[in-house]
C-alpha cells in the first residue's frame, strides 16, 4: 500500500480511504490510482467492513491527476485512472465521499460513483477537461447529463469553471452542505448508519439503483478513456499542461 492512500478503520464496520499527498493538493499520481484501487478491493474482501469513506488528507479533497503523469504519457494506451474508475464504479459495498477544499477533474467526477457525498462550504469543485485540452472522463459525459440536466452539464463540462457546494448540490454531485471542516463527520456518521444496516439488503439496494446504469457507465468510461488518451498527446493538452506547470 501506498503512503499516498492512507486506510483507517475509525468506526465499526467502516473504512476511510484519505488521498494524501498534501503537498500536491492530494493530486493522483499513478501509485495513489493503484493504492485507491487497492484499498477498494481491500474493504470489498474484507466481511467486517460494510461501507467506504473516501476523502482527501489537509482540508482537501484532491486537484484530480497529476499533470506531471498527465506530461509523462507517451502512448494512448490504458491508463490506471481507467481501472480506478472501474473499480469504483462497479464497487459492491457503499462508499460516501466527504470533501472539503479542492475537487478538481477525476475529483469531482469520482462522486458520480460514490452513493453518498457531502462537501462543506469552502469546496470548490472544478471539471476542467476541455480547458486542458482534454475531453470528459468517469462516464461524466453521460452521469452528469442525467443527474445535472444537459444545459448545466454543458456548462460544467464544457466552460470548466469553479463551483461551489450548492450548484453541486442542484447538480447531483453531493447530497448536502455542511459546516466547513465538518463534510468528513457528516461522511462518517452516514456511513456508520450505513454499516449498523443489514449488509445483504444495503448492496442488494446499491446494486438494484445502479443496475439500470451499469452497461452505459462500463461503455461510457471505455470511450471516454479511448479520446482522453489521444487527447493526453494532443497539442492542445500539451500546450495547457506546459502552461499550468510553468505557473
Ligand atoms: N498535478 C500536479 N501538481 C499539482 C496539481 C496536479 N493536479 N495540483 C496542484 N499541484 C501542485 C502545484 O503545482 C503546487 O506545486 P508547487 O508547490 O511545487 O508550486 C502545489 O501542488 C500546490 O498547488 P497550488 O496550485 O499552489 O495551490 P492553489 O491552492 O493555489 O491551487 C488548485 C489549487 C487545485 C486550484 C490548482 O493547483 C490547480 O488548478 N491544479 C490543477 C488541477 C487540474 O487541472 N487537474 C487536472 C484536471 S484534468
Amino acid at each position: 500500500m501506498t503512503d499516498t492512500i492512507l486506510t483507517t478503520t475509525p468506526a465499526a464496520g467502516v473504512r476511510q480511504i484519505t488521498m494524501n499527498r498534501p503537498e500536491r493538493k492530494n493530486a493522483l499520481d499513478r501509485a495513489s490510482y493503484r493504492g485507491l484501487i487497492d484499498a477498494i478491493a481491500m474493504a470489498e474482501a474484507d466481511n467486517a467492513i460494510r461501507a467506504m469513506v473516501l476523502t482527501g488528507a489537509d482540508q482537501c479533497f484532491t486537484s484530480g491527476n497529476d499533470i506531471e503523469d498527465f506530461v509523462a504519457v507517451t502512448d494512448s494506451g490504458p491508463r490506471v485512472a481507467m481501472e480506478f474508475l472501474t473499480a469504483i464504479s462497479t464497487a459492491k459495498k457503499p462508499i460516501v465521499a466527504a470533501v472539503e477544499g479542492f475537487a478538481v477533474g477525476i475529483g469531482t467526477t469520482m462522486l458520480l460513483h460514490c452513493d453518498l457525498a457531502f462537501a462543506g462550504t469552502g469546496a470548490r469543485f472544478r471539471l476542467p477537461f476541455v480547458t486542458m485540452g482534454l475531453c470528459p472522463e468517469g462516464a461524466s459525459s453521460y452521469l452528469l447529463p442525467l443527474l445535472a440536466g444537459s444545459k448545466r452539464a454543458s456548462e460544467l463540462l464544457m466552460l470548466g469553471e469553479a463551483f461551489g457546494p450548492d450548484i453541486a448540490v442542484d447538480a447531483g454531485l453531493i447530497n448536502a452542505v455542511t459546516p466547513q471542516g465538518e463534510a468528513l463527520a457528516r461522511a462518517l456518521d452516514k456511513a456508520s448508519a450505513l454499516a449498523a444496516l443489514p449488509p445483504q439488503s444495503v448492496t442488494l439496494t446499491k446494486s438494484l439503483l445502479k443496475r439500470g446504469a451499469t452497461e452505459a457507465i462500463a461503455e461510457t468510461i471505455a470511450t471516454e478513456s479511448r479520446h482522453f488518451g489521444e487527447r493526453l498527446l494532443s497539442a492542445e493538452a500539451k500546450a495547457a499542461f506546459a502552461a499550468f506547470l510553468k505557473r
